[in-house]
């Protein structure tokens, strides 16, 4: 009797054997499949950067920086350990709490999921611009009126989404700074006096 026909009950159909097999023609698959792709649909080819280290240019906050980084480096590193710009907080660095949040393009970003080099001519803004010389923007004074920052690690973070909401929308609703701010956790509970700061801020700037 053949070995492959000794299986255990409730295992129909499954042997060591049919799992190579599965497993070889999923691999021949990828196979053929990459050849499609690359031979019909081609992207134009990207450029290719590394191993060590390269040079970038960065537009931080009104300024440029020269400075290196790896092909793998993401943004949040690179202000934090190489611009010193370390108001950027690195918290979960997987995308799960926004405290990295920047503005990439006025648009609020996880630098922790951003790479340096794909935003090398684009203008990125952290909290250390959003002030202007000495004088608080109207969003951070509000957070001081409202008392919205306990420790701190969320509140760079949670500055640039509310921010980022007050540049688009001078008027918002509390639904809509509910939504801006639907991705910045803060384990401190702050979240009503963030509302209250926003709208503050906004009836302040209108
Ligand atoms: S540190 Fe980037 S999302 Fe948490
Ligand atoms: S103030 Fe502490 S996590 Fe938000």
């Amino acid at each position: 009797m053949k070995k492959e026909e000794n299986k255990p009950a409730g295992k129909k159909g499954f042997s060591r054997r049919n799992f190579l097999r599965g497993t070889g023609l999923t691999a021949a698959g990828m196979v053929v499949g990459t050849k499609g792709f690359a031979g019909e649909f081609a992207p134009a080819a990207a450029p290719v950067y590394g191993p060590d280290e390269v040079p970038v240019t960065l537009s931080v906050n009104d300024g440029s920086y020269q400075t290196l980084a790896r092909p793998d480096e993401v943004l949040v590193d690179t202000l934090r350990e190489r611009l010193d710009l370390t108001g950027t907080k690195l918290v979960c660095g997987r995308g799960a709490c926004s405290a990295c949040t920047v503005m990439v393009d006025d648009k609020p970003v996880c630098s922790c999921l951003t790479l340096t080099m794909e935003v090398q001519d684009k203008k990125i803004t952290t909290i250390e611009g959003v002030a202007d010389g000495d004088e608080l923007h109207p969003i951070q004074q509000a957070f001081i009126d409202e008392d919205a920052s306990m420790c701190g690690f969320c509140t760079p973070g949670m500055i640039m989404s509310c921010k980022s909401l007050l540049d688009r929308n001078s008027n918002p609703s509390l639904d809509e700074v509910k939504k801006a701010v639907r991705g910045n956790l803060c384990r401190c509970g702050t979240y009503p006096h963030v509302f209250k700061a926003t709208l503050k801020a906004a009836e302040r700037m209108g």
